[in-house]
C-alpha cells in the first residue's frame, strides 16, 4: 500500500510557504491535483506523515485554519501541538524559532506581520507555513483555487471579482488567480486597494497565462460576467478600532442581491469566513445556493493535507 501513495516529484517538493510564492506556478497545480487525490483516498494516507510533528501558533483568533491543520497532520498520521499568544513576547523570536525547530518538523505559523513568518523560517531553518499574516493567506487561495475548480470543471478563463477590502485575502487571490489564468478584479474604495507591488507581480503573471487583472472602486464594474464574486470582512484582526470608520467607508461595497445579479446567471458567491451578515454580504447572498463558502472551508483541509505531503513526505 505504500507504494501506492502520492511520492513529490522533485519540482513538487516544497521548503514551505511564507508567502503564495514559495509555491511556482506548477507546485500550484500539483497541490490541487494533489488535494483532489487525497480528499478521494483518505484512508490511503492514513499514516503517510507517521512520526512527523507540527509547532502550530497563533497570534489570532483561528476557527478554520486551526482546526484544519490540526485534523490534517492527525488523518494523515501525524501529530501537533498548538501555541496561542503572540510570538516574541516572553523571549526573542530567535530564540522561540530555534527551539521548535530542536522538536518539530515544521511550522504553521498565524502571526499580525509578515515580517514574524520570514523570522520564524530564517531562525528555525525548518519549514513554516503561514497560516494568515497582514499581507498574505496563501492557505486560503489554494482551497479557493480547489473551489472554483470543482464548481466549474477548470481554472483557466474564469473571472472573480473580489469586493471590499483590498487585505491579506485580496492579496493571496491575485497571485493565485493569475498564475492560474484565471481574471481578477478587485473592487475597493479609494484608498483601501490592494498593495501596488502585489498587484504589479499579479499583471506580470496574468500576462504570461492571459489573465486580466482589474483595480476599480467600482463594484458594478467589477463584477461584470463574474464567474465568482468573492467578499471578506472589511476590518481585518487587528483593525477592530477602524471597524466603525470602515462601515461607512465600504458601505457601498456589500455583496447582495442586486450585485449578485451583474454577475454571471451561474456565478457562485465566495468568502473565506468568519463573514459580519448585514455588513460586507447580506444574509440571504449567505444563505443563497450561490454560496460555496462552505466548500471553500472543506477545501482548506484538502489543500492543507497536499501542502503538508508536498512539504513533508
Ligand atoms: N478563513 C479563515 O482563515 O478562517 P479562520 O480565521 O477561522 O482560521
Ligand atoms: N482578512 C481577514 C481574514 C480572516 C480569515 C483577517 O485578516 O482578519
Amino acid at each position: 500500500m505504500a507504494a501506492s501513495l502520492y511520492q513529490p516529484a522533485s519540482h513538487a517538493r516544497i521548503v514551505g510557504l511564507r508567502h503564495d510564492l514559495d509555491l511556482s506556478g506548477e507546485q500550484l497545480k500539483a497541490a490541487l491535483e494533489l488535494a483532489q487525490h487525497v480528499k478521494q483516498s483518505r484512508q490511503r494516507y492514513a499514516s503517510a506523515l507517521k512520526g512527523r510533528y507540527l509547532t502550530l501558533l497563533f497570534e489570532k483568533p483561528s476557527l478554520r485554519t486551526r482546526m484544519t491543520f490540526e485534523l490534517a497532520i492527525k488523518q494523515l498520521g501525524g501529530d501537533c501541538i498548538t501555541q496561542t499568544g503572540m510570538i516574541g513576547d516572553r523571549e526573542p523570536l530567535k530564540d522561540v524559532a530555534r527551539n521548535l525547530a530542536r522538536w518539530t518538523d515544521a511550522i504553521v505559523a498565524r502571526t499580525f506581520t509578515q515580517e514574524t513568518v520570514d523570522e520564524l523560517a530564517r531562525w528555525s531553518g525548518i519549514p513554516v507555513i503561514n497560516a494568515l499574516s497582514d499581507l498574505y493567506h496563501p492557505c486560503q487561495a489554494l482551497a479557493d483555487m480547489l473551489t472554483l475548480k470543482q464548481q466549474f470543471g477548470k481554472l483557466k478563463g474564469l473571472k472573480l471579482a473580489y469586493v471590499g477590502d483590498g487585505n491579506n485575502v485580496a492579496h493571496s487571490l491575485l497571485l493565485a488567480c493569475s498564475r492560474l489564468g484565471v481574471s481578477c478584479s478587485v473592487a475597493t474604495p479609494n484608498g483601501f486597494e490592494p498593495n501596488a507591488s502585489i498587484v504589479a507581480q499579479a499583471e506580470q503573471f496574468a500576462a504570461a497565462t492571459g489573465a486580466q487583472i482589474e483595480i476599480t472602486n467600482d463594484p458594478v464594474e467589477a463584477v461584470q460576467s463574474a464567474h465568482a464574486v468573492y467578499t471578506d470582512v472589511w476590518a481585518s484582526m487587528g483593525q477592530e478600532a477602524e471597524a466603525e470608520e470602515r462601515k461607512r467607508v465600504f458601505a457601498n461595497y456589500q455583496v447582495n442581491d442586486s450585485l449578485m445579479a451583474h454577475a454571471r446567471h451561474d456565478a457562485v458567491f465566495m468568502h473565506c469566513l468568519p463573514a459580519k451578515r448585514g455588513l460586507e454580504v447580506t444574509d440571504h447572498v449567505m444563505e443563497s445556493a450561490q454560496c460555496v463558502a462552505f466548500d471553500q472551508a472543506e477545501n482548506r483541509l484538502h489543500v492543507q493535507k497536499a501542502l503538508l505531503l508536498m512539504l513533508l513526505q
